[in-house]
């Protein structure tokens, strides 16, 4: 992903001043995907330990002639972030007739390479992209052919990186957009064992942890800041009690970082918390989603690592 965050400094600045004044310090965990985050993140999603996108894609694999029939024909299929990866041509490629596919990305430019590549490589697909932070409330585009059913694509088990109750408040925006019949394809990453949990995110490569730090060297090539990445370390957890996976930087040593001019002290071991990554049961995910969807069907693979769930519109 290029450039995925393209938000201006002035904001960046505001979120991250705001996050290390708090008494645990954190950062806006979309800060991590700048263009070598974005790699790195890809690199994540190749290691051994980190099972939920090869899980992912082979419960798609499993399931396709199910997923495709609980579809339908003639959908709007509008993915929410990335657009070029290997789950979206998958389901493109298996889908025997759509009416339209909706990329809706933040970055222009990335936007912009998806749809060319996806033209090239699918001549017949009508695209209609969005440009937009689908975090907050946006609207879809006029789609010119019929169609059935909308259905929103969110894999990779990204609604998790949210607190429940900023998910809600997507999900509730996002109902706006559909009518009854309409729905979601979902990647949730399920709860289990803890040492599964924690190694995904502390592989043996340092994969993870060079992504986390990376949040530090964004800042400093944006914000004119003067973090020293070797004077912190990745701390990655399971938190039993919240249901999620912390990932933090841990100073090293008691250290003063200036950004745009302004001082913040570190002292030694204190940490900045950087992403939650929660697990959910299917059980709570359906009381996460009730109020405006229904879970129609669930697939899982055989360890119950992770699930796709279709959820309709109520
Ligand atoms: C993007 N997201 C679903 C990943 C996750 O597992 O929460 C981000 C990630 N963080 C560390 N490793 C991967």
């Amino acid at each position: 992903m290029d450039e995925q965050i393209t938000m201006t400094s002035p904001q960046m600045l505001k979120e991250v001043i705001e996050g290390l004044e708090k008494d645990q310090k954190e950062l806006p965990s979309k800060y991590f995907y700048d263009q070598r985050g974005s790699r790195l993140f890809e690199e994540i999603t190749q290691l051994d330990e980190y099972y939920p996108t090869r899980t992912e894609i082979s419960i798609m694999r499993n399931n396709m002639p199910d997923i495709i029939r609980t579809l339908g024909n003639d959908i709007v299929l509008a993915e929410l972030g990335s657009g070029s990866s290997k789950k979206t041509r998958l389901l493109l490629d298996h889908l025997p007739c759509i009416s339209s596919y909706v990329p809706i990305e933040i970055s222009e430019q990335y936007l912009t390479n998806v749809v060319q590549k996806l033209n090239q490589e699918y001549p017949d697909l009508q695209i209609d992209p969005v440009c937009t932070d689908y975090t907050t409330p946006f609207q879809l585009p006029a789609i010119s052919k019929p169609y059935s059913n909308i259905v929103f694509f969110y894999p990779g088990s990204t609604i998790g990186n949210f607190h429940p109750p900023q998910a809600k408040a997507f999900l509730s925006n996002l109902s706006t957009l559909l009518d009854s019949g309409d729905g979601m394809l979902v990647g949730i990453d399920l709860k289990k064992d803890i040492s599964k949990l924690e190694a995904a995110y502390n592989d043996s490569q340092g994969v993870t942890a060079s992504f986390n730090k990376n949040i530090l060297q964004h800042i400093n090539q944006k914000l004119n800041a003067n973090f020293n990445l070797d004077h912190f370390r990745h701390k990655a957890f399971y938190n039993n009690d919240e249901g999620r996976i912390e990932m933090h930087l841990v100073s090293t040593r008691n250290q003063t970082v200036i950004i745009e001019g302004q001082e913040f002290h570190f002292g030694r071991n204190e940490s900045i918390h950087t992403e939650n990554s929660y697990k959910y049961s299917i059980a709570e995910f359906n009381n996460l989603v009730n109020e405006w969807f229904s879970m129609e069907k669930v697939w899982t693979d055989a360890n119950d690592y992770f699930s796709i769930q279709y959820l309709q519109k109520k």
